[in-house]
């Protein structure tokens, strides 16, 4: 627990425009500072940060707080790791009150495991340094790998002792809770007993962005085949191996200032490159290296070298590697070490000056790299060549720059010899099907429904409802038109179970959402406006709204004008509301953007409802052969068509009585 007199230290000491100024480039205006905001899209800056009221404020999204609120929100820290945060910023020692019976057992888990973890770190460290055991065999081996002393502290290594529960019983003399040594896996139970996890083992903390310790590696310190090398803490409330990035803590500086992330396999890796002066490296660790861990880095760099075993095992990590960071919009160059070789390995064998020439002059960018590796593989075979540049462009299509994609684009024509036009056409291929899949998935996810059968095609006059169809193609464009660049938020499940934010810029939604179902807008005005949408928005533009006011197409220029200046179709007497209107309106965006979707999604299912009607009754009155069958499959289809309805109307229900 932190003490109050604490707590009023740090929020008097910490100065928001650094504190914020660590994570977004902030220049002065006025007396405020701007910059782009970290939690929303942008490109201009909106993003307001005023030292002397110690807030900041985003007029595009809306966020805003003071410092902690900054930290809670950008780094998911919980309050008190928000205020530990700052206060080891500024050097605030922190006084901390001897937690009472019932402080104790409100304190959140998440606390007490990070106090358990902190404990257990201690007592591992102290057991390498000072106990017999640890000393004989645990130091030595560290010695004998070449670890230096200075890193060997500086990381917190440490030691378990062999014997069957030692730390357990410590930890229990301490009065930590048998609950969390188990939630912590740090002990294990068999027949009601309680025994340490790591028995043996060398121990590497590991540490989040704070310095504090989340979980441990425990390295086994024989070969023994049949035993794991490692063992890691299991996930817990603190630690997610998904998100978590050995040796962070103590990358992030020198990351931001050589302005490259290494990233690495392994512990001893990070630990001897460290050792040979190469100090912004951090490791995976174990885990195949997912969008969180990049997202980390990407606060302190956008480049990223991965540093990989030549062998099968390591092309294949390298290969995945590349597409992870390429699709958070990161750069990323490979070193590939000899045949054998880890990093840890090569620093040892090699002076630190030759580890830095070696990573320096091996560095290859992901293109030559993927070209290299697969032409190996083809050597001259024509329909081997096609493979790769279909290979190269599925990894292009990933990197959500357009800019970067073309300088790519322009590499790769080059390198292989073949047209940019033609490359650029099949990435921009592969990124529409993608962005098809994506937006049923997103409603989805929330359990709405979501596709429509596709429409008989069938447009022109006589066909019914065209006109009544217009307000709900209207309202559609109107959204796009007015927030087409906000972005709304959907919450997924991962692979990990656990729940993402996705955010998805409005325009984006409704064109995929409309396109995935190979739906039309029918209004021709209204269409006219929603192609510009759809051939912007697949190369991750937007059209400019002064580009429909000044239509060649006076209907278009009409409709742009009336939608632009017209709040809301459905809001009548909006006059003396309008300010209230358009802010209510905005921070409820999603809602009304699925409300017009399923409207106008809504609409068609009626249009074909009766249309199948009218086909069934003109079958009926015919005697053809195989009118029979065609029947029942209009009966059938007809069905179908009437859940679909249904199941439309609870939704539009849902979101409009919310
Ligand atoms: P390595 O087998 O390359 O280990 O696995 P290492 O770090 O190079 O260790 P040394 O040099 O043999 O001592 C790379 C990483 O994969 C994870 C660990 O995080 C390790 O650092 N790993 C490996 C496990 O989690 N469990 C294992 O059994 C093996
Ligand atoms: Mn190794």
């Amino acid at each position: 627990m932190i003490s109050p007199e604490t707590i009023e230290k740090i929020m008097d000491t910490a100065r928001i425009e650094e504190v914020i100024g660590e994570f977004v480039t902030l220049k002065k205006r006025g007396v405020n500072l701007i910059g782009l905001c970290p939690f929303h899209n942008e490109k201009t800056p909106s993003f307001s940060v005023s030292a002397p009221k110690g807030i900041f404020k985003c007029f595009g999204c809306g966020k805003g707080g003071n410092v902690v609120n900054f930290l809670m929100e950008h780094e998911h820290y919980t309050y008190p790791e928000a205020l530990r945060y700052l206060a080891q910023k500024y050097s605030i020692e922190i006084e901390e009150e001897k937690p009472t019976p019932e402080q104790q057992k409100a304190m959140d888990e998440k606390e007490s495991l990070f106090n358990l973890s902190a404990f257990a770190q201690k007592y591992f460290e102290q057991q390498l340094h000072e106990s017999e055991e640890g000393k004989s065999v645990g130091l030595t081996y560290l010695k004998e790998r070449g670890f230096s002393t200075g890193q060997i502290k500086k990381f917190g290594l440490g030691y378990c002792p062999g014997k069957w529960d030692d730390f357990t019983q410590k930890a229990l003399k301490q009065g930590y809770k048998k609950e969390y040594l188990i939630k912590s896996s740090l002990s294990k139970t068999k027949d009601h007993l309680l025994y340490d996890s790591f028995r043996g083992r060398i121990i590497f903390p590991i540490h989040n962005l704070s310095g504090r310790v989340l979980g441990f590696g425990a390295r086994i310190l024989t070969n023994d085949k049949k035993r794991p090398k490692y063992i890691n803490s299991a996930e817990s409330e603190i630690y997610h191996k998904s998100k978590a990035l050995y040796g962070i803590y103590f990358a992030k500086s020198p990351m931001a200032s050589a302005d490259n992330c290494y990233l690495v396999e392994g512990y001893t890796d990070v630990i001897s490159l460290h050792q040979a002066g190469v100090e912004n490296v951090v490791a995976s660790s174990g885990t195949a290296l997912g969008p969180d861990q990049i997202k980390l880095i990407r606060r302190y760099t956008s480049n990223v070298t991965l540093l990989f075993d030549s062998d099968p095992a390591g092309i294949k990590a390298a290969f995945r590697g590349i597409d992870m960071i390429l699709e958070e919009g990161l750069n990323v160059r490979i070193v590939l070490f000899p045949e054998g070789e880890d990093p840890d390995s090569y620093a040892r064998k090699y002076r630190p000056a030759e580890v830095r020439e070696y990573l320096d002059s091996q560095a290859k960018d992901f293109i030559s790299f993927k070209t290299g590796m697969l032409a190996r593989e083809s050597k001259n075979d024509p329909i081997k060549k096609a493979g790769i540049i279909k290979e190269i462009a599925r990894t292009i299509s990933l990197m959500p720059e357009p800019i970067a994609r073309t300088i790519y684009v322009q590499k790769c024509s080059e390198m292989m010899k073949i047209g940019e036009n033609l490359l650029m056409g099949e990435i921009n291929k592969i990124r529409r099907q993608k962005r098809q899949r994506k937006s049923s998935q997103l409603i989805q996810h929330e359990k709405g429904p979501v596709s429509v059968p596709p429409q008989d095609q069938m447009h022109g006059e006589g066909r019914p409802g065209v006109e009544e169809n217009a307000s709900q193609e209207k309202e559609l464009i109107r959204l796009m038109l007015h927030y087409g660049g906000h972005e709304i938020v959907f919450e997924v499940e991962n692979e990990n179970k656990h729940t993402e934010k996705v955010n998805i810029r409005v325009a984006d939604f409704i064109v995929q959402d409309i396109e995935s179902d190979n739906l039309e807008l029918e209004n021709s005005q209204c269409q006219k406006i929603f192609r510009e949408f759809s051939a912007q928005v697949n190369n991750d533009k937007l059209p400019d709204n002064k580009f429909f006011t000044s239509h060649e197409d006076s209907g278009v220029r009409k409709l742009a004008v009336d939608l632009l200046s017209e709040p809301h179709t459905l809001s009548k007497n909006w006059g003396h509301r309008h300010k209230i209107y358009i802010k209510e309106e905005e921070e409820d965006l999603k809602p009304r953007v699925l409300q017009a979707i399923y409207a106008f999604k809504l609409k068609k299912l009626e249009q074909m409802i009766a249309e199948n009607r009218r086909e069934i009754k003109e079958l009926g009155d015919k005697e053809e052969p195989g009118a029979e069958s065609r029947l029942l499959e209009l009966i059938a289809t007809g069905r179908d068509l009437l859940s679909k309805r249904s199941l439309f109307a609870a939704a539009l229900n849902r979101v409009v009585t919310r």
